[in-house]
């Protein structure tokens, strides 16, 4: 395809409903599915690997109500959970990263299995971590590792790990709240939004100094959104911020300005998934942007500028949505290629691509992804769930 895509190829074993998934990911990859499926378990396995990296693995797993929460509950009872990613790396090389985490007697849980290749093993630098004991590297020498945290985090000190680290650690997801936009919030590190945007302010005054023509392409899909907002800025309210909207008036020479708080929830919402898609910069950039529902209080009109937005962005962070919308997948130029179809099979959720007959249709563009869904016509490929269970590899070493 040769377009760049970070992070290319998932898999999931007993990840909340998720018994098994192997998945391929677009630069632009939307998740379509009924409700309960579990679209957002899929992109919360993400986010965990993230939020495991960037604070501790016990935080990650206690934000999410511990061990037991997160991995799958079955009649089986199974008792870990496994998450396994591959990328390419900015500099091209390919690799990947992969973990087992289960539960000890006591409650306490241990990662069992950690794996980190670039490059193919032997031919790059990788490492394998069992239970708190370093099995193999590459490296000369290899810091101290513990089987409560992951081994990345210590190996991040070394060059040859740095950008796998720095990869994943720059995923960042979004299930944007206008409630707390509107509030005025602390003036903090504006360099990433925050999942519901709880920093907005921070992140636009960020964009205001290092990166404007980012926040002129946020402004312009803001317009075509909310045609009457004119612009957005932080403001500075004592020791705490907000967002000051300009917006037209008729017959006022000058913009009306109304702070966050007395905008409405489709503008901030709009707004939000915008800074999240167009915050990157040469300072610093998202390597993957995972948006849940982008199009949530948003009028059917504003789909066409919303999915030329995500589109847009997709050309420079690699996007992953879930999305209800009939009205945003409405174009029958939308590649089948980009979606995966989520489903629940007695309580266990199964993700491939979309079924021969759906791909078809939308090749010969007889009936959009949006028209599909409509009624109801976006199953995932059956023989690939097949091969899938039939398969069922472990998550380490080389995959075909
Ligand atoms: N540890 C677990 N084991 C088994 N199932 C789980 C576990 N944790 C959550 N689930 C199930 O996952 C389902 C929710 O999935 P998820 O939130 O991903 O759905 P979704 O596709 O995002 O739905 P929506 O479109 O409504 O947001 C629930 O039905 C819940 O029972
Ligand atoms: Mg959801």
């Amino acid at each position: 395809m040769g377009e760049f895509v970070p992070i290319n190829r998932v898999m999931l074993r007993n990840y909340k409903s998720i018994g098994f998934c192997d998945v391929r990911l677009s630069p632009l990859t939307y998740l379509v599915g009924v409700n309960g499926s579990g679209k957002s378990n899929f992109l919360d396995g993400l986010h965990l690997v993230r939020d495991a990296l960037n604070g501790s693995l016990e935080s990650a797993l206690n934000e999410r109500g511990g061990l037991s929460e997160v991995r799958r509950r079955s009649s089986g009872h199974p008792t870990h959970f496994g998450i396994r990613l591959e990328f390419t790396l900015p500099s091209g090389e390919q690799g990947h990263y992969a973990f087992n985490i289960g539960a000890l007697k006591d409650r306490g849980y241990e990662v069992q299995t950690e794996e980190c290749v670039i490059s193919g093993r032997g031919k790059g630098p990788f490492f394998q971590v069992d239970r708190g004991k370093l099995r193999a590297t590459s490296e000369p020498a290899f810091p101290a590792v513990t089987a409560d945290r992951l081994a990345l985090v210590a190996a991040s000190g070394l060059s040859a790990f740095r950008p796998v680290y720095d990869m994943l650690a720059a995923m960042s997801f979004y299930n944007l709240n206008p409630k707390v936009m509107r509030e005025l919030q602390k003036p903090q590190e504006g360099r990433l939004l925050r999942p519901a945007g709880e920093n907005i302010a921070s992140a636009v005054g960020h964009l205001e100094r290092v990166a404007p023509d980012q926040l002129r392409i946020i402004q312009e899909y803001l317009q075509t959104v909310v045609p009457m907002v004119q612009g957005v800025e932080r403001k500075a309210i004592g020791p705490m911020e907000t967002l000051e909207f300009r917006q037209d008036m008729a017959g006022s020479k000058y913009p009306w300005r109304f702070l966050a708080q007395n905008m409405s929830d489709g503008t901030l919402r709009a707004l939000g998934v915008l800074v999240a898609l167009f915050q990157g910069n040469r300072d610093y950039a998202p390597t993957l942007v995972g948006i849940e529902e982008p199009e949530t209080a948003l009028h059917p009109a504003a789909a066409t500028a919303l999915r030329e937005a995500l589109v847009r962005a997709s050309r420079q962070t690699q996007v992953v949505v879930t999305s209800h919308s009939p009205d945003l997948l409405d174009d029958r130029a939308l590649s089948s290629d980009s979606f995966l179809a989520v489903v629940s099979e007695a309580g266990e959720t199964r993700i491939a691509p979309l079924d021969e007959a759906s791909r078809k249709t939308m090749r010969e563009q007889l009936f959009s992804a949006g028209e599909l869904l409509r009624l109801n016509q976006l199953a995932p490929d059956r023989d690939v769930l097949a091969e899938q269970l039939a398969r069922q590899p472990d998550l380490f070493g080389e995959q075909p």
